[in-house]
Formats: C-alpha cells, sequence, structure tokens
C-alpha cells in the first residue's frame, strides 16, 4: 500500500513538473548543444519550451528542442518551389509520353531486400542505410534507392504475367548516411524510371534517350552520358579474376579503402577518386575489351543507336557504379560544367536481380535522377523558369456578412477554373485592394454589405478605375470573357435611375 502511495505520489510530481512553466533555454544548454552539434553554430535556434520530462520510451525530453531539420536534410521552402515545379511538370510529361506507369512503393522495406539487391561491399549496405529493428522485432531500413523496392513490387504483385515490357515509374525521397556535402545529402529525391521484361538494346538506348530529353526539357544544357558495359555474370567472372591479379600486383599503391576493395568489391577501384588508386586504375584491364559475344553485340548496337538518335556520350572504361545489381551496359549523366562533377542521374540493365530475388527471370533497365543536384544545376546555370500562373482576380469583402458570401463565391469561381486571389483574414477594403494592387490583378470583386444581401457583386478594373455591378448569375461568364479575350474589364458604369 505504502508503495502504491508513494507510486501515486512520484506521477503526482512528475505529471505536475511536465505541466510546470516551460523553462528558457539557458545561454549554458545552448552552449552545450553547439558543443556538441557543431552543425547547431551557425543557425541552431533552440526552442523556449523544452519539456522537463521523460517519455515512456526513456527518451531524454528536458533539452531545448533544435529547431533545425537534421544533418544532411533540408526543407524545399515556398521560394524554391519554381525549381521543383518545373521538375515535376517534365516528369509528368515525360513518364506519360514513354508510356510508363507511375507506381509507389513504401519508404521502408525489410533491410535484407536491400542487401541482396545492391550488394555487400557497396558503400550504400557497408555504411549508409539507415537501418533499424521494429517493436515487432523486424529488421527495416529506409530506401536508399528505388529499383530494390520495385524488383520486390514486381514479384509480390504478380506482374510477371503482364504484357511486356513493363514501364514503371517512382518518385520520393531516398536516404543515405553518407558525410554531407554540397550536392550529396542524407535525404535527397530521385525520379526512378526503369523497364521490365526486355533485354533488347534498343530500350537501353530510349531510356538514355527518356532521361536527355528530361534534363533538357529543365532547360539544362550541356550534359553528357558516360556509358560502359560491365558484361554478364557469364564473362564478368573472367574479367573480375584479370582485374583483381592486376590491383594484387599494385597493392601497395592502392589507398586504404581500395585495399580492402580488393578483398570485396574490386571492380569498385576503378571508382575511387584518390589519385593514386586513379593512376593505377588508368593501366587496368577494361571490361569492354573482356566481353562476351552476346554482351559486346549488345554494346555495339546501344552506341549505333545512340548515334541514330544523336545523344552525345564518351564511353567510360572505369564507369562501375555503386550497386552490385548491374549487368551489360551502365551509364551516368554529367553535367560538362567546371568545377566538382555530381552526376545528375544514372542507371543501367539489372537482367538477374529479379531472378536473385526469387521471382522468374526478368530482363530490366532503369535509371534514377537526383533531383536535389538537378535543381542545384538549374540554378548555376541559371535556367529560365516557366511564368507560375498567377491570379488575375482578387476577391474583396467588407463585412460579416459579406465575408460570408465571398468564402462561397470563392469556391464558385474555384470550380469555373478561375484562380482568384483573396485575403479573407483583413477587415479594411483599402489593404484588401492594396493587396490586390501589389498581387497585380486585372479585375477585383468587391462584396459589401449591399452586395451581400443583393447576390450581386461590384466588378472593379484594375487598371482603369472603371467599376459596375453585376449579378452572381452573370458574374463567372463576365470574368471568363473578359479573361479569355486578355482584356480587362472595361464597362462604363450603368446608369443610375
Ligand atoms: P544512383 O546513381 O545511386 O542510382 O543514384 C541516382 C542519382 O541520385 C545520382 O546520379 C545522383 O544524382 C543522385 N544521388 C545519389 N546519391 C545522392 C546524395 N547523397 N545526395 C544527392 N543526390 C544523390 C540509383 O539509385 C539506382 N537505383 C538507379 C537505377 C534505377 N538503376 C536502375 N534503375
Amino acid at each position: 500500500m505504502a508503495k502504491k502511495k508513494e507510486k501515486s505520489g512520484s506521477k503526482r510530481k512528475r505529471r505536475k513538473k511536465a505541466n510546470s512553466k516551460p523553462k528558457k533555454a539557458s545561454r549554458k544548454n545552448v552552449k552545450s548543444l553547439k558543443k556538441k552539434n557543431p552543425a547547431v553554430k551557425n543557425s541552431g535556434k533552440l526552442s523556449k519550451s523544452p519539456f522537463v520530462k521523460k517519455d515512456r520510451d526513456n527518451v531524454q525530453t528536458d533539452s531545448p528542442i533544435l529547431m533545425q531539420s537534421p544533418r544532411g536534410m533540408h526543407d524545399i521552402l515556398p521560394g524554391e518551389q519554381a525549381y521543383w515545379n518545373q521538375i515535376r511538370r517534365s516528369l509528368d510529361h515525360a513518364f506519360l509520353e514513354y508510356g510508363f506507369q507511375r507506381i509507389d512503393t513504401s519508404i521502408l522495406e525489410y533491410t535484407d531486400l536491400f542487401v541482396r539487391s545492391i550488394g555487400k561491399g557497396t558503400d550504400i549496405i557497408d555504411k549508409e542505410m539507415y537501418s533499424f529493428v521494429t517493436k515487432g522485432r523486424d529488421k527495416v531500413s529506409l530506401r536508399p534507392e528505388f529499383t530494390a523496392s520495385i524488383a520486390r513490387a514486381y514479384i509480390q504483385h504478380g506482374m510477371n504475367v503482364l504484357p511486356k515490357p513493363i514501364k514503371l515509374f517512382s518518385t520520393g525521397t531516398v536516404y543515405r548516411y553518407d558525410r554531407p556535402q554540397e550536392g550529396r545529402y542524407r535525404e535527397h529525391r530521385q525520379a526512378n524510371f526503369d523497364i521490365l521484361g526486355e533485354q533488347d538494346p534498343v530500350l537501353d538506348a530510349q531510356l538514355i534517350q527518356l532521361a536527355s530529353r528530361v534534363i533538357e526539357g529543365l532547360g539544362i544544357k550541356n550534359i553528357q552520358f558516360q556509358i560502359n558495359s560491365i558484361g554478364c555474370s557469364k564473362c564478368r567472372e573472367e574479367y573480375l579474376e584479370l582485374l583483381k591479379s592486376y590491383f594484387e600486383s599494385k597493392k601497395r599503391k592502392l589507398c586504404h579503402n581500395c585495399k580492402k576493395r580488393l578483398e570485396t568489391n574490386p571492380l569498385r577501384i576503378l571508382d575511387c577518386k584518390e589519385d593514386k588508386c586513379v593512376q593505377v586504375s588508368a593501366g587496368a584491364p577494361q571490361s569492354i575489351d573482356h566481353l562476351c559475344d552476346e554482351c559486346r553485340s549488345h554494346f555495339k548496337y546501344l552506341l549505333e543507336y545512340l548515334d541514330e538518335l544523336e545523344v552525345p556520350y564518351m564511353i567510360n572504361p572505369r564507369l562501375v557504379r555503386g550497386l552490385n545489381y548491374y549487368t551489360k551496359t551502365v551509364f551516368e549523366i554529367w553535367s560538362s560544367e567546371e568545377g566538382r562533377k555530381h552526376s545528375l542521374g544514372g542507371g543501367g540493365r539489372y537482367d538477374k536481380l529479379i531472378e536473385t530475388l526469387g521471382g522468374e527471370s526478368t530482363p530490366a533497365i532503369g535509371f534514377a535522377l537526383g533531383l536535389d543536384r538537378l535543381v542545384m544545376e538549374m540554378k548555376k546555370t541559371k535556367v529560365k523558369l516557366y511564368k507560375e500562373m498567377k491570379p488575375k482576380v482578387f476577391l474583396a469583402q467588407l463585412g460579416e456578412l459579406a465575408k460570408k458570401k465571398s468564402l462561397r463565391l470563392f469556391s464558385d469561381l474555384e470550380k469555373s477554373g478561375i484562380l482568384t486571389a483573396e485575403s479573407f483574414g483583413r477587415g479594411s477594403l483599402r489593404s484588401q485592394l492594396r493587396t490586390a494592387n501589389r498581387l497585380g490583378v486585372e479585375i477585383a470583386l468587391i462584396i459589401g454589405q449591399k452586395e451581400a444581401l443583393d447576390e450581386t457583386v461590384i466588378v472593379k478594373n484594375m487598371s482603369s478605375g472603371a467599376q459596375e455591378t453585376v449579378t452572381r448569375e452573370k458574374l463567372v461568364n463576365l470574368i471568363k470573357k473578359n479573361l479569355k479575350n486578355n482584356n480587362v474589364v472595361s464597362v462604363k458604369p450603368k446608369k443610375t435611375r
């Protein structure tokens, strides 16, 4: 009993503590937070209302909350959305025009799916996954890319019975726990295109053309496709042996990471950016010299198709990509701008992935564009942005009844396709019209007490100042007529009787 009393007493104390006035974030607290997390130094602001409480999962919640997105992640603010709208528009056109269907998969998958698909020995699996165990003891990870999820969905939903090829498009955030720097984030956005069920190199070429169309559609010029073929499981094995013995003989000259890669993934040494490894790689055997007949012919046809399409490309024998599921064609899209080079997108064939995951043998090819990098490139190259649709009509109101009527009228205008601005929260007509002026609308609609009772609206031409009163029934047609002709409403005020 005594124990019970003590328990409920401490509960009461905790509740009291939690409800007590929030403490201000002390200078000392802020200092120690900054020390712990250097990212706070520049922009971190601390909430003034920390809770003094430990929650059920024993998470310490008595320290000030850091008002900052997690490291390597960023918000896309309204001011940036013009770039993203341009990307969304370009993607929406492209995926429909090229016959893709959209698929949305979960952001979370069983960790094994990624390990099996992307493969051990890759940076993504060895270092970059956001993995955790759920309360139900499932090992899951945030998706570091889309392809594994697409392959899983293909098998799970029996898509193998659908007419081939199956073209799937997805877009969303992906997560890689890498060291953040310019153009490299822990959360970034990708647009992903995959074609499943056909092995003809013509699809490789068409996909590359699609990537080029999307990027050029954004106004980004001077891109270049880096292309290589890394062969199939037959010819790759022999090539890997050669490569391994070459790097073994130069082991002393390799960086620390590449010495490890020699055991886990020798192909990735070709991709290392360390100067000494670049020098060693320059003399390494090249995969295109060791392709089997089928892979050689596939690559030859691909290049011919690209020539036909006049897509600029460069054969890059050191391009191997950072995911293990690729076979035959691999490619990356580089900007030809000076300075630090980031790939804007990349992809390749993965003819064995679905089989590896337990599905029936299904050749496939795909690529993903890094959307945050595309935005960076659009800014850097100062691309011209589409003009956003701007409202040409402003709805102003005066008085409580007028506000009610305006709310309804706003919805009617929206249903009729007339983009209308308003500022319902403001009471003064003068300040509403000032907003209308600032927005540069052509027509202001005004509803006062009288108009609200009469079911009429005053239509004001913002450039001439002329105004007339019209009934609600006639209003939509009148606005449409005048906006369609790109005229502003210019009607002489009716004579009063
Ligand atoms: P990936 O090359 O790993 O390929 O990523 C695609 C693109 O995402 C990159 O070219 C780059 O633009 C962007 N990207 C990658 N990591 C980051 C990062 N940390 N921060 C910002 N942007 C980044 C794949 O993910 C494959 N799943 C592509 C694919 C689809 N292959 C076949 N189908």
